[in-house]
């Protein structure tokens, strides 16, 4: 894959900053062709997994989705792998050239929970060069006048968090979830001031735990996918919470938690159908 598809990457965000004015009669004007309402803000953003490569560098432990494309069974097409993936991790500042291109004013990027934590597990070990990568990525957006959103979790769980726990079908994961974000935002919390917990966390857990089609590729269908997205909604508030508790800065909590607001919802729909 090209560095410049990793950038397009189908992740085109919307960012509408609170209190954007509504103006004229609502109808005609909220769909002027051409004209979005003063305030709006564009960005691109891209996953860790889908465009770092660097799998296995500067003691980065590998990922479920490293075991999934390794596992030799046929479940990726054309056995392909990000093993390289678009090579941004040591494409940082050509990435972010390509970024200003298009002329957005933010970036939204998530971090590779183990290239931070390689076992998952911040007791056991911290890896330093990780933390140092994404601070350096940080500063440079920050420098090119790029808003960084900050995802902390687009998939990639530690492989070893799988192995030993059974994932996010395991209740533990919520507090090692817990001690990753606390680290996340000792480090980076001077400068990133929106986070979001989970990317998409209902194809997560879905692909993931119900039809198998995604890492870590379990089947489990009618609990599954339950028992994951409680605990993901679990981990996300405890997430809040703390941080919200933690920090007198809260412009964050405001961005927090969409994708799980929208999971609730979906997962109660889901319910009634199934009587
Ligand atoms: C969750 O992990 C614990 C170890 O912390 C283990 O004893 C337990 O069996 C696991 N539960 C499930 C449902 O896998």
């Amino acid at each position: 894959m090209k560095p410049e598809w990793g950038i397009i990457l189908g992740w085109i965000l919307l960012v509408a900053r609170a209190g954007a004015a509504r103006r004229g009669p609502p109808e005609e004007a909220s769909f002027y062709y051409g004209t979005f309402p003063p305030g709006f803000s564009w960005g691109v953003g891209s996953s860790a997994y889908q465009t770092e490569g660097a799998w296995d560098q500067d003691g980065k432990g590998p990922s479920i989705w490293d075991a999934f494309t390794h596992s030799g069974e046929g479940r990726v097409l054309g056995a392909d792998t990000a093993d390289a993936a678009c090579d941004s991790y040591y494409r940082v500042q050509e990435d972010i050239a390509l970024v200003k291109e298009l002329c957005v004013s933010h970036y939204r990027l998530s971090l590779s929970w183990p290239r931070i934590l390689p076992t998952g597990v911040r007791a056991e070990q911290v890896n330093r060069r990780g933390i140092e990568f994404y601070s350096n990525f940080i500063d440079a957006l920050l420098k090119s006048n790029l808003t960084p959103i900050v995802t902390l979790h687009h998939w990639d769980l530690p492989q070893m968090l799988q192995v030993t726990y059974g994932g996010w079908q395991n209740v533990s994961m919520t507090r090692y979830f817990r001690d990753y974000a606390d680290l996340c935002f000792e480090v980076f919390g001077d400068r990133v001031k929106h986070w979001l917990t989970f990317s998409d966390p209902r194809t997560m857990v879905e692909k993931g735990y119900e039809t198998g089609l995604h890492a870590p590729g379990l089947r489990l269908p009618g609990t599954g996918l339950y028992v994951a997205a409680h605990h993901i909604i679990k981990a996300t508030i405890q997430c809040q919470l703390r941080k919200i508790c933690n920090q007198k800065d809260n412009e964050v909590s405001q961005n927090c938690f969409t994708p799980c607001m929208m999971l609730i919802y979906h997962n109660t729909a889901d319910e009634k159908e199934r009587g």
